[in-house]
């Protein structure tokens, strides 16, 4: 066992008051996004934006969106994850472009990864393909997190607020998004007496089965 990789992990818990006076710096900030843009994704197709909310005024608009949770304007940065909402129309095409330029080949080429796409795509309801992209967005948001503990860099994941009012104040259906998630990050206020609480897990031998 990786023992500091596991005591970054115990280490870490959902912050729910930050020391707002402690900013993250732009270095780890930007290993922390990193560490979102290179999640994988299903058939490669990126289908997400990260938005690092700067504004303070936006910062307080969400933090009502978000019932009220000091940590969306008392954490150092708060990132919101949002899916496309345009995948049927674009991400194939943008996927299949985007690796022939990497790649140095012509789109035609290529044509084996557009027909796996079209037909992940086509074979979805609206629904279910709305929750395939989703769902993606939660690698990001994990991996954001355990590359944050990494760094002793304090966060908390957030579901709880109101998509609809965050979609509205950040306009998210003009960029063809939508809000799933944000993320947190900090540094805990010592206030928290959440950090003083037992990690609550299921055991290993709960959760892990090995199938011999
Ligand atoms: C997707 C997701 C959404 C969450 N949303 C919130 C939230 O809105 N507010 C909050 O305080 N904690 C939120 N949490 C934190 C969980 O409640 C917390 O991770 C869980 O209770 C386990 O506790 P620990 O992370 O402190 O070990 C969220 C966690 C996840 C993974």
């Amino acid at each position: 066992m990786n023992t500091d990789v596991t005591t970054a992990l115990n280490w870490r818990y959902a912050v729910k008051e930050f020391d707002s006076s402690k900013k993250v710096s732009e270095e780890d900030l930007h290993t922390i996004l990193e560490s979102a843009r290179l999640a994988p994704s299903s058939i490669g197709i990126e289908a997400w934006r990260f938005l690092v909310i700067e504004n303070p005024e936006i910062r307080t608009q969400l933090r009502s969106a978000a019932f009220g949770q000091s940590k969306v304007t008392g954490a150092s940065h708060i990132v919101v994850l949002t899916a496309r909402t345009d995948v049927r129309e674009n991400i194939a095409n943008e996927r299949v472009e985007r690796t022939a330029a990497n790649q140095h080949q012509e789109v035609s080429e290529l044509s084996g990864l557009k027909a796996t796409l079209d037909n992940a795509i086509a074979g979805k309801s609206d629904e279910a393909l709305a929750a395939w992209v989703k769902s993606q967005t939660y690698i990001a948001l994990g991996m954001m997190i355990e590359t944050a503990s990494l760094l002793n860099v304090d966060n908390c994941p957030m579901e709880g607020f109101d998509n609809a009012q965050v979609d509205a104040i950040l306009k998210l259906s003009d960029q063809n998004l939508t809000s799933v998630s944000m993320l947190a990050l900090g540094y805990r206020d010592p206030s928290d007496r959440t950090a003083a609480l037992p990690k609550t897990r299921r055991c290993f031998e709960e959760v892990i089965h090995f199938v011999k």
